[in-house]
């Protein structure tokens, strides 16, 4: 399965995913890293990896649609199956989410549906809720939305500062974000509607759908 990821800045999520395809047996390669920002300081972490990296800067472009379809151009032309959106910071159009239905994967700091948007640390701070976390999901055209792959939970400590719980749940989205990659490319997640459901694999290899997983 070949992987593309898109960032705009640190890329410390796409680090660890490609970090993770890179061991032996991984069963997915990431074949570019994109950024919409030439500053981006992944970037150049993927080259150091022997990655390609591409810039496809959204200021180059009146509409956000034209940006977007240089990047399908681009992404197309790489033979890429899946997109992972890893701190890419810009929203995508309809018309971008639906060519890529169900091959799109973004990372959220939060236990979504919980707390969508930006400012995701404070806003669950100021709730009083006990647990936040991590979500991986297939992304669809409303913000942070879409059927939901794999998700941490994260407690809310007391003194937590917003950048405490941040920090926290970082290192989860980082075993959640390759796992979630795993599963999609073993090829044990279907989407039902706005549901995943996640098989486990028999002896032989082969999916079994294990109710219970879900
Ligand atoms: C991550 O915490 C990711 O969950 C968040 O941006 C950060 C990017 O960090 N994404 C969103 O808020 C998307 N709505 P990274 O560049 O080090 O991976």
């Amino acid at each position: 399965m070949k992987v593309a990821i898109l960032i705009s800045s640190r890329g410390s999520n796409m680090q660890a995913l490609v970090n993770a395809t890179q061991k032996e047996g991984f069963p997915a390669e990431v074949v570019t890293v994109l950024s919409n920002n030439p500053e981006a300081a992944g970037l150049q972490f993927a080259k150091d990896k022997g990655i390609e990296t591409k810039v496809i800067n959204h200021r180059d472009f009146d509409e956000r649609e034209d940006f977007d379809d240089a990047i399908t151009e681009y992404l197309t032309d790489k033979k890429v199956d899946l997109i992972c959106l890893a701190g890419f910071m810009r929203l995508l159009s309809a018309k971008f989410v639906n060519r890529w239905r169900d091959r799109i994967l973004n990372i959220h700091p939060s236990l979504l549906p919980a707390f969508k948007g930006l400012h995701v640390h404070e806003r669950a701070i100021e709730s009083g809720a006990r647990f936040t976390g991590c979500t991986v999901h297939y992304v669809r055209p409303e913000m942070d939305d879409g059927p939901i792959i794999v998700q941490a939970a994260v407690p809310i400590l007391q003194d937590d500062t917003p950048d405490d719980l941040a920090a926290r749940i970082l290192v989860q989205e980082h075993k959640i974000y390759p796992l979630a990659l795993k599963l999609i490319a073993e090829k044990r997640v279907k989407v039902h509607g706005s549901v995943c459901k996640i098989s486990e694999p028999d002896e032989d290899g082969t999916s079994i759908t294990n109710p219970q997983t879900r």
